[in-house]
């Protein structure tokens, strides 16, 4: 792990952070900060195409601002780290775009809230990327693989909801893929992506976002299995909500 050096000011400042990211987790857990959108979305607000495609395009902007320093003569592990954080970003804009069918508006601070997380995230990891690994190591190449898994299950799973869709804007049961077993089955390959950035970077601060991501995560996976158990009679007892079999 490569750590900041601790001076009063990168004390405060990881303090900061990771009150931050864990507060995202409780939040959604106690419903304080429960973020409006999809299933739990308000009766007005933004555009949903607009707003989602807003909040993952900023964190690429401030990615590649944050790279700019390095990127003429980046190394390969400086380049890999910038094109994962490219590429989960991109594909989620590419995505909201083209695959996603929402049903309902966006709350504009849902919105802001997200996006402002997500610049954070992603423009401090590129920030941090300065000081990368040396060399790739073994888990600097099995955090590659977690990525592109992670991200290609995700892909997966978003498709099989999509396509369950149709041209209606009904909520369905989802059947196929890891739906068979829990209900979010997208949220725990985002987390098996983003520890494979946490492998690649390297970086405390990667732990600590990770950390945030997955406790949210896990929060709203239960929420959304709660929402399924009202919303359908029907509804399979044996079906998790994030891990199969377990949680
Ligand atoms: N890194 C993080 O902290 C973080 C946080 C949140 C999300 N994410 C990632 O972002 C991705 C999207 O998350 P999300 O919370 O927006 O997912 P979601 O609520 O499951 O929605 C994804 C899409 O599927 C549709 N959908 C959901 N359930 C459906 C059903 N039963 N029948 C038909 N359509 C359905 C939604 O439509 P509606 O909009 O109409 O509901 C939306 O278009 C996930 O892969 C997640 O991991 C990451």
């Amino acid at each position: 792990m490569i750590f900041p050096e601790w001076t009063t000011a990168n004390l405060a400042l990881y303090a900061a952070l990771t009150l931050l990211s864990v507060g995202m987790g409780a939040g959604e857990a106690l419903g304080s900060t429960l973020m409006k959108y999809s299933k739990f979305r308000p009766q007005k607000g933004w555009h949903p195409r607009a707003g989602m495609f807003t909040l993952y395009f900023l964190p690429i902007v401030a990615t590649v601002i944050a790279a700019l320093p390095y990127l003429p003569s980046a190394s390969l592990v400086q380049v890999i780290v910038l094109t994962t954080l490219i590429t989960h970003f991109g594909k989620r804009c590419l995505e909201v775009l083209f695959l996603h069918k929402y049903s309902g508006p966006i709350d504009p601070f849902t919105t802001l809230a997200i996006a402002s997380f997500y610049t954070l995230v992603a423009g401090f990891l590129s920030y941090l990327n300065r000081w990368p690994l040396p060399a790739p190591d073994g888990l600097f190449w099995l955090g590659l693989f977690l990525f592109i898994f992670g991200e290609t299950a995700n892909f997966v799973h978003h498709k099989i909801l999509a396509d369950l869709r149709g041209a209606s804007s009904e909520y369905i049961l989802p059947r196929g893929g890891w739906f068979d077993y829990v209900v979010c089955p997208h949220y725990l390959f985002e987390i098996v992506a983003w520890l494979g950035i946490l492998l690649l970077s390297r970086h405390l601060f990667a732990l600590i976002a990770l950390l945030g991501m997955a406790g949210y995560l896990l929060a709203r996976s239960r929420r959304t299995l709660t929402w399924y158990r009202q919303k359908f009679p029907n509804f399979p007892s044996n079906r998790k909500a994030i891990l199969p079999f377990l949680f």
